[in-house]
């Protein structure tokens, strides 16, 4: 199939298409359709499955159950699932390289169905949450517990040649991070199944595992990469899932402040889970107020941290809403100029949000002058963090569950994308239920149904 960009950006870099030689493992196998022969299950199974057919189109389909492929591949049985505000990116078309027919989903949590021969440290019916990156365990930036940069996982040439070196294979995330079939769907191919998989104790039930996945290894680099410090103000662009964590983060990690900054409910949404925490709309602001404007007034010499938990595909006004239109950028500036102008001198600005490639009009002057410290957070490599964060879910420290607003069948995802791109019906953070699921945990909320 031909790769296949939707956004005039995207098409734009997209006309290098190549591989290196790199990856250790598989590339390209994003739906076991593709190649049934040495993809699929020899039983002929199918599965359900969240499939991208096009911008802004994604169905439920019957597609090939997966086998193993090579030696450190886990099949897994999904019993929990989930939507990110990355997917939505894919659903946008923003990311290049998607091609139509991929498997989506990258965060996800099962039990071992079946495993190939030289996987160590797992058997059958072991319930597991997966990282969603794909990382091989031993290479230069997996020893140094960085498994999102991976060098052995993925070999797009495009993202290489774009970025200057190699990022890590990601479950469902387009030919871009190496084309893998994601954990939207009943079963999914785990490489390096010994690496990507950690185990969950009784103790803590799927519906609060699942999230180790990507959300709370996420927010948690997003916090500690910045380098929030105690007694900090810590200002937050985006108040979803990861925004959300993030402020229940900085206040782990010892911030006096957290100022939420969006433009919906979900500000109300944090205030309820977090009565400390201030916010700001930004849609309500007097004509003539910036966001950076309201923070002086709130913080006169500005927060010390700002944490970008949006995109870069959203554009506020018409000049980057026209240069994303006509692929004059992929990402807009206007967050990270409203975070390098708000913050003291020599603050503090991460960005976890996701950036696609090059914008326009970044305001640089205030960068250099102003001492500002622009830390990109990177896809954050959960490996590194996942083991303390399940003893803090275990202990109770942290609560994933406070931002999961919604149990819904993986049946009707195609229904809840649409609804969670919306911000409809209250929808913050989603569990997916499939056929293999348990009946839902203490604090798990009860099941949504739209579909008669
Ligand atoms: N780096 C990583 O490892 C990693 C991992 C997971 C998610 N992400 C990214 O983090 C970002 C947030 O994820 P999420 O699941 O919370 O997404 P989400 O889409 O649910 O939430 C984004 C929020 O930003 C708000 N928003 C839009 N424009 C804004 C603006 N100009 N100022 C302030 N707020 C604005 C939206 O209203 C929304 O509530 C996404 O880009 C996602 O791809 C990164
Ligand atoms: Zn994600
Ligand atoms: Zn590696």
């Amino acid at each position: 199939m031909a790769p296949m960009a939707t956004t005039p950006g995207g098409s734009f870099y997209e006309k290098n298409i190549g591989h290196g030689n790199n990856a250790t493992i598989s590339q390209n196998i994003s739906n076991p359709a593709r190649d049934p022969k040495n993809f699929a299950d020899p039983s002929g199974e199918t599965m359900k499955a969240l499939v991208w057919m096009g911008k802004n189109k994604v169905e439920i389909q019957d597609v090939p159950k997966p086998r193993l492929v090579e030696s450190r591949d886990v099949i897994l049985k999904v019993t929990g699932s989930t939507v990110c505000g990355s997917d939505l990116h894919l659903l946008h078309g923003a990311i290049v390289e998607l091609e139509k027919g991929d498997i989506l989903g990258h965060e996800f949590c099962g039990v071992v169905e079946s495993m190939g021969p030289s996987v160590t440290g797992l058997k059958k019916g072991d319930r597991v949450v997966a990282s969603f990156q794909i990382a091989c365990g031993d290479c230069y930036y997996c020893n140094k517990g960085l498994t999102s940069m991976c060098e052995k996982t993925n070999s797009d040439q495009l993202a290489y040649d774009m970025y200057g070196g190699r990022t890590a294979g990601i479950f469902g995330y387009s030919h871009f991070t190496g084309g893998f079939a994601g954990g939207q769907a009943e079963y999914v191919r785990v490489p390096y199944g010994d690496v990507n998989l950690l185990k969950l104790p009784d103790s803590v039930p799927d519906e609060k595992g699942l999230y180790l996945s990507d959300v709370i290894g996420t927010s948690w680099n997003c916090v500690v990469d910045t380098g929030v410090e105690k007694g900090d103000v810590v200002a937050i662009w985006g108040a979803g899932p990861i925004g959300q964590m993030a402020a229940d983060f900085a206040f782990l990690n010892g911030a006096s402040r957290v100022i939420a900054i969006d433009c919906n409910w979900r500000l109300d949404y944090l205030k309820s889970k977090y009565p400390k925490i201030e916010t700001i709309d930004f849609s309500a602001l007097p004509r003539g107020t910036s966001v950076t404007a309201k923070l002086k007034e709130m913080v006169p010499r500005g927060p010390d941290v700002a944490l970008e938990c949006v995109a870069g595909e959203y554009a506020k006004g018409w000049a980057h809403y026209f240069e994303l239109l006509l692929g004059m950028e992929t990402d807009s500036s206007e967050i990270i100029n409203e975070m390098v102008t708000s913050v003291r001198s020599y603050g503090r600005c991460g960005i976890t949000g996701v950036y696609v490639g090059y914008t326009n009009h970044l305001n640089i002057g205030a960068i250099m002058e102003r001492g500002i410290r622009l830390i990109g957070n990177g896809q954050a490599p959960v490996q590194k963090y996942w083991v303390d964060l399940l003893r803090m879910v275990e202990e109770g420290k942290i609560d994933p569950l406070k931002m999961v607003t919604h149990r819904v069948k993986l049946e009707e995802l195609d229904l809840v994308y649409s609804k969670f791109e919306k911000k409809e019906d209250g929808m913050q953070k989603v569990y997916v239920q499939t056929r293999f699921s348990a009946p839902p945990s203490a604090g798990s909320p009860p099941l949504t149904t739209w579909r008669k």
